[in-house]
């Protein structure tokens, strides 16, 4: 078994196995362009973002249902739990299913279904965080907020997802600070396609208390200090940054310069459906393509619980699973 970790940057509908996209089209009577799961599947080539964002939502045509929502966490646990996830921090895009009809409430109560036994089902500990789409208007963004509102006890935090390059932190100011007087965490991605200056934003602007992904940082040695001075977590995402053509191999991932610089890093997988890993795959991957020994892997899984919302009575409890984990 993989190292015990947190997830804290994975994006629900970024789990739809090609497998279970036909089982719902099926389900709920739905035509897919694509003959067979394999035709599919050799569509998951992409140029950057944009070319991914694509397909993402269209394949999201299939999702109707609270059973169907419930059913894709369902299976996204399962696999992060035999990758060493003992809690996940899980991201939806609930404008990008209220578009299409289907009601937040549809959304909200359906993954929850799946969230509320598992612990019991897959011992994962979960917390649910609500994204805008930041190529969407800053009134849609707040639009989907206020209709979040009687869902708040099952929402722990706002995210920001979705194409970056011309969508600043500085559009949705309002919204999240309406996230903040309603209790609410808030985390943003930043700096994945975007510049350094998303980054500066996100924290000064939107006072978000993680960066997703964030790895231009490195371009920006004034940022670098501000990040490792107050210890604001990165999520990570290697092998997402490979598929999306941010960094050109795995190889040359910047993820050893920002554990040296400091940085509090964490490992994830984004759309782990998409980008050919779970929470643990990317772990195998960094360790087979990086300079990272084991205590460097010990401090990544550290670093997962150190940074996601956890009471510190639990988050103590993992942090000793962490610590008594056996490389072998
Ligand atoms: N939505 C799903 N995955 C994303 C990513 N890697 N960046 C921005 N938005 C996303
Ligand atoms: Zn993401």
């Amino acid at each position: 078994m993989s190292i015990p970790k947190a997830e804290l940057h994975l994006h629900i509908e970024g789990t739809l196995e090609p497998e279970l996209a036909f089982a719902l089209a099926a389900r709920n009577g739905i035509e897919l362009p694509y003959a067979t799961t394999g035709e599919l599947r050799r569509a998951y080539s992409f140029s950057d973002l944009q070319s991914f964002l694509d397909l993402y939502y269209a394949l999201m045509a299939v999702l109707r249902t609270e059973q169907d929502f419930a059913d894709l966490a369902d299976a996204y646990l399962a696999r992060a739990a035999e990758q060493g996830v003992r809690h996940a921090e899980i991201f939806f895009d609930p404008q990008a299913h209220t578009v299409r009809g289907i009601g937040i409430g549809t959304v909200i109560e359906g993954l929850a279904r799946a969230l509320d036994s598992s612990e019991e089902r897959h011992g994962i500990s979960t917390r649910l965080i609500m994204c805008f789409l930041r190529d969407e208007s800053a009134e849609s963004a707040m639009e989907i907020f206020e209709a979040a509102r009687p869902f708040f006890g099952r929402i722990s935090a706002v995210g920001l997802d979705s194409a970056e390059v011309g969508n600043p932190p500085s559009k949705f100011r309002e919204v999240y600070a309406a996230a903040a007087e309603a209790g609410l965490h808030r985390v943003a991605h930043a700096g994945e396609e975007g510049p350094p200056a998303y980054i500066w934003e996100a924290l000064d602007l939107l006072g978000v208390e993680r960066v997703d992904h964030g790895i231009r940082c490195m371009e920006d040695p004034a940022l670098v200090e501000r990040l490792v001075r107050d210890q604001v977590p990165l999520t990570v995402c290697p092998l997402s940054n490979v598929r999306l053509r941010c960094v050109d191999t795995l190889a040359e991932h910047p993820l050893p310069a920002m554990l040296d610089a400091g940085l509090l890093v964490t490992v994830n997988s984004d759309d782990p459906a998409y980008f050919g890993g779970y929470a643990g795959d990317n772990f195998d991957a960094v360790r087979d393509a990086l300079p990272l020994d084991a205590d460097a892997l010990r401090t990544l899984a550290r670093n997962s619980f150190r940074a996601a919302f956890l009471d510190d009575a639990v988050r103590e409890a993992y942090l000793a699973e962490v610590e008594a984990y056996d490389f072998g």
